[in-house]
């Protein structure tokens, strides 16, 4: 983060350090510059509470001004320890630097400050930037940040002050995220719009290679080169409530309890006339008829709504959907053309392996529609289409109601294209909006299980692991399962398509050993219900303990649940959206009975801008 204005800059840069902590939590520090010569700074490893501590132990005084930064950091380069936190310094003192993102040619850079006889502090490849800016300063920040950028490679947002320009802070962008916040007298600068939404919802978006310089009056936007660019202003459309706990003990729970608004905000306008209508997206018609096969890209939580997707897709457009891990897809030199439509799916906008394989696909001429619930980000930035989710800020790290959006856009984008190939008739893709639209009731239904499932969670928290097991559109789910409480409870988590037990994993059976089922519902597929019900018999006589997921009033499945969750019957292809409900909050209920963090688990970061 980055500020200058009217007010201390110290206490607007934590608390926007505050509202990004979720970005990274491995340490957090803080630069500012007093406007006589003097630039203080102040880095502590670990949460931004040990930095503040650290800031009532110096003083709060010692960082008095104007104009300031802040960061706190997930670790890529060197270990996340005091001197390797940001900002860092040139050697005179003089120079301050705040970076996201990966230097690649560091090492090379790093060699020639060393034979230049620079001695670097730490073990990042961030310090390089703070000594080249030195090395080529001459009177002017912006020129001297356009010249050192111009020799970086890699993905780096930087942030920049000097003591001689005390009145302002320059900053670069490639890939990685940054905006300006404009307010009345100040200005901000951040990787997101949380941290200075308290001042101002008044932004600007940066695009890729372009340096910015904030003063508090404005600020001035060029490319590396120099030439002025204009920059696209926007208002953010949600507010400070937002991006806060409204009461709960953490933003998870706030964000799961959301889901229901998060998806009828995303299903929002998307139906007028008797078409679905996708009108952020700029693919035409006849684009959509002409696609023959759908790629679709994402990684961890997204990667499973598009595992769901594809059930969907396949099944209204009879199109081949290929679901697949963004950091492979571009390694295996997948079979792209101009027919080829990728769907994009990122939360953020920004994660690194998702966005190369953006570019990969279009370098290859395949047509982009990404999914993205960040406006403006770099991957809805980069495609030919986008697709919003309105489910508003997630802070918590693990993605909740963003999973449910997610797959409430990957449906709309499959109606989409159902109604432009004429493979659903319009009634038959009305019907299906209408069933969509009844989602966040149900949603809201499915809620009612969180005090059964915070109990249950309770009595599983000593488990050693759990196993996740479902079918067809039940098996993404399990994944997703399994995915939260590896994460939150750093459980050992595995989730299974159910019939693929018995090829091997059933061998990991024991006595009590939980194990989660996802059971379809008995009406609308009954013979995976049947199958399902055999396949919890085979664990059943090998000790499990069963937790199944089933529709309400499914009497069937009774005898074999040791613990039944009933959530409502809904269609086969929406139940993934109300079978997650009690997943998401089982797996933080066993964090927070283990006493884990729900909010941020370790060596994670709500945005992974590095592949
Ligand atoms: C898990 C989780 C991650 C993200 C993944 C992709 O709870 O949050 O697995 O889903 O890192 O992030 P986005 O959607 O921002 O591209």
């Amino acid at each position: 983060m980055g500020y200058t204005g009217h007010r201390p800059a110290l206490d607007v840069v934590l608390e926007g350090l505050r509202r990004l902590e979720y970005r990274g939590y491995d340490s957090a520090g803080v630069a500012v510059l007093d406007g006589e010569g003097g630039l203080a700074v102040e880095r502590k490893a670990g949460r931004l509470a040990n930095l503040e501590a650290r800031l009532d132990e110096v003083g709060r005084d010692t960082l008095t001004g104007g104009t300031g930064m802040g960061h706190t950091r997930w670790a890529t380069h060197g270990a996340p320890i005091d001197r390797n936190s940001h900002p860092h310094r040139d050697t005179t003192g003089r120079i301050a630097v705040v970076h996201n993102g990966i230097i690649e040619n560091f090492a090379q850079l790093r060699a020639e400050l060393e034979a230049d006889g620079v001695e670097l502090a730490s073990d990042t490849d961030s310090e390089t930037a703070a000594h080249l800016v030195a090395r080529v300063y001459d009177g002017d920040l912006a020129a001297a940040v356009r010249t050192v950028c111009r020799r970086l490679e890699g993905a780096f947002t930087l942030v920049v002050t000097h003591v001689d320009e005390p009145d302002k802070v320059v900053a670069a962008r490639r890939s990685s995220p940054l905006v300006v916040g404009v307010g009345d007298g100040e200005t901000f600068l951040a990787s997101d719009v949380a941290a200075f939404i308290e001042h101002t919802r008044d932004a600007v978006e940066l695009g890729q290679d372009q340096i910015v310089t904030i003063t508090k009056d404005g600020y001035e936007v060029t490319d590396f080169h120099g030439e002025p660019v204009q920059a696209k202003p926007f208002q953010v459309n949600w507010d400070l409530s937002a991006a806060e706990k409204g009461g709960h003990d953490y933003f998870m729970l706030k964000e799961i309890e959301e889901q229901p608004e998060a998806l009828a905000n995303t299903l929002r306008g998307h139906f007028a006339d008797g078409r679905i209508v996708l009108d952020e997206q700029r693919l035409a018609d006849q684009d959509l008829r002409d696609v023959d096969k759908v790629f679709v890209v994402a990684c961890g939580t997204a990667y499973h709504s598009g595992l769901v997707a594809k059930y969907a897709i396949e099944h209204w457009t009879r199109l081949p959907v290929e679901c697949e891990l963004a950091s492979e897809f571009r390694y295996r030199d997948p079979v792209l053309d101009r027919d080829t439509l990728v769907v994009a799916i990122s939360q953020s906008g920004e994660t690194a392996d998702t966005l190369e394989a953006v570019r990969h696909a279009r370098e290859q001429k395949a047509r982009v529609l990404a999914i993205c619930n960040t406006n403006g980000a770099q991957i809805p930035r980069e495609s030919d289409a986008v697709l919003y989710t309105h489910a508003g800020p997630e802070i918590g790290v693990a993605a909740t109601k963003t999973f449910l959006a997610q797959i409430a856009a990957n449906y709309l984008v499959g109606l989409a294209l159902a109604q432009a190939r004429g493979t659903k008739y319009p009634d038959e893709v009305a019907r299906e909006f209408r069933e969509l639209e009844a989602m966040p009731a149900a949603v809201q239904h499915a809620l009612g299980t969180v005090d059964q499932v915070r109990a249950l969670g309770r009595e599983l928290s000593d488990s050693k692991a759990v196993l996740f097991l479902g079918r067809h559109v039940g098996f993404p789910v399990a994944l997703e399962g399994a995915l939260k409480l590896k994460e939150l409870a750093y459980m050992h988590a595995e989730g299974f398509a159910a019939g693929e037990l018995k090829h091997g994993p059933i061998a990991l059976i024991e006595d009590q050993l939980p194990v989660v089922v996802v059971m379809p519902s008995p009406k609308g597929r009954a013979v995976l219900h049947s199958k399902l019900l055999s396949n919890i018999s085979e664990i059943q006589a090998r000790g499990a303990r069963t937790i199944v997921i089933a529709e309400e009033g499914d009497d069937t499945v009774k005898p074999f649940a040791d613990h039944l969750i009933e959530v409502p019957a809904v269609p086969t292809l929406l139940q993934p959206l109300v079978s997650s409900v009690p997943l998401q909050v089982l797996a933080a209920e066993i964090a927070r009975s283990r006493g884990y963090d729900v909010d941020k688990p370790r060596n994670l970061a709500k945005s992974v801008t590095v592949e």
